[in-house]
């Protein structure tokens, strides 16, 4: 079987199964002088303002520690800012909502439910009946291609599959957000190819608005619209690098001039801000 036979069998093709908003309205962000306070020395993250537009693909990139886990939690409505504030699509954030999915980058399956049943909990508990549920989860789960899987419990999935399960789960409840914090961190570089392109063409069909915190350049610029560099603490956003590579990206935009640039405009912010972040951590606790 050719590489491509293959991407076509693991990847489905889209668009059949599921809702679809080709014009994304829904999912503006507008992160305004948002400052968190945890009560230490420093601010986690300081004074960030960020407007992310409806379908945008926005990677946060900064050295370990910087703030990006909080920053992202201040959207997700699991931190509340000490200054500033976080609206989506108008509405103040101050606590979890459907509107906003999360991945996080280890799985938060339930071990005891069937992999169907984990994704069908978000439709379940806004109400919906036991079969609309686990329907809207088996469109899901066709689209990350585990069809098959359905029945199985989350203790024989790979690693690579349990996230997959756990980005269906998330879309679930068709949020306009999706919050994803090193979601493919802990897989293999082969495995975590594929999920970024499986990651793309389910953003594409859905025209979702995703933040997306990485430490991986080569992710950053291979996702996004835009990468949003990160300060050592206490986090600043310090740059908004804008990424015009065609879409839909194909594995082999990676040797093009335009990736070989924004590539390396990344790593210059990057390598010097990680310096910076690995002293602070040497000196002060
Ligand atoms: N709940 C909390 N209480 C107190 N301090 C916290 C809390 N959460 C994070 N911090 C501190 O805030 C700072 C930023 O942490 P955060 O987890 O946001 O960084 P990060 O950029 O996501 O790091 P990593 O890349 O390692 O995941 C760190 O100094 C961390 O110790
Ligand atoms: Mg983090």
């Amino acid at each position: 079987m050719s590489t491509e036979e293959l991407k076509a069998k693991l990847l489905p093709p889209l668009g059949k199964t599921h809702k679809m908003r080709y014009k994304p309205e829904k999912g503006h962000i507008q992160i305004e002088n948002v400052s968190v306070d945890f009560g230490g020395d420093v601010f986690a993250v300081n004074d960030a303002f960020l407007e992310i537009m409806p379908g945008e693909f926005v990677c946060l990139l900064g050295p370990s520690g910087c703030g990006k886990s909080t920053l992202m939690n201040t959207v997700a409505g699991f931190v509340n800012p000490t200054y500033g504030s976080v609206k989506v699509d108008g509405m103040v954030i101050d606590k979890p909502g459907q509107d906003r999915g999360m991945v996080f980058q280890q799985h938060s399956l339930f071990p005891w439910k069937t992999v169907c049943d984990n994704v069908a909990f978000g439709p379940l508990m806004d109400g919906k009946g036991i079969d609309s549920a686990r329907s809207t989860a088996r469109s899901l789960l066709e689209m990350v291609g585990l069809s098959a899987y359905e029945k199985r419990f989350p203790g024989v999935l790979s690693g690579g599959m349990k996230q997959r399960v756990g980005i269906a789960r998330a879309l679930a409840n068709y949020p306009s957000v999706l919050l994803m914090d090193e979601p493919f961190g802990a897989l293999d570089a082969q495995t975590r190819a594929m999920m970024q392109e499986n990651l793309l063409q389910i953003w594409e069909e859905f025209g979702i608005t995703v933040i997306f915190v990485t430490h991986d350049i080569d992710e950053a610029v291979f996702l996004a619209d835009r990468v949003v560099v990160m300060s050592a603490s206490p986090g600043r956003l310090i740059a908004d690098i804008k990424i015009t590579l065609p879409r839909p990206r194909l594995a082999e935009v990676v040797t093009s001039e335009d990736y070989i640039k924004a590539k390396k405009q990344c790593m210059d912010l990057i390598r010097l801000e990680s310096m910076r972040a690995f002293e602070q951590q040497r000196t002060t606790a």
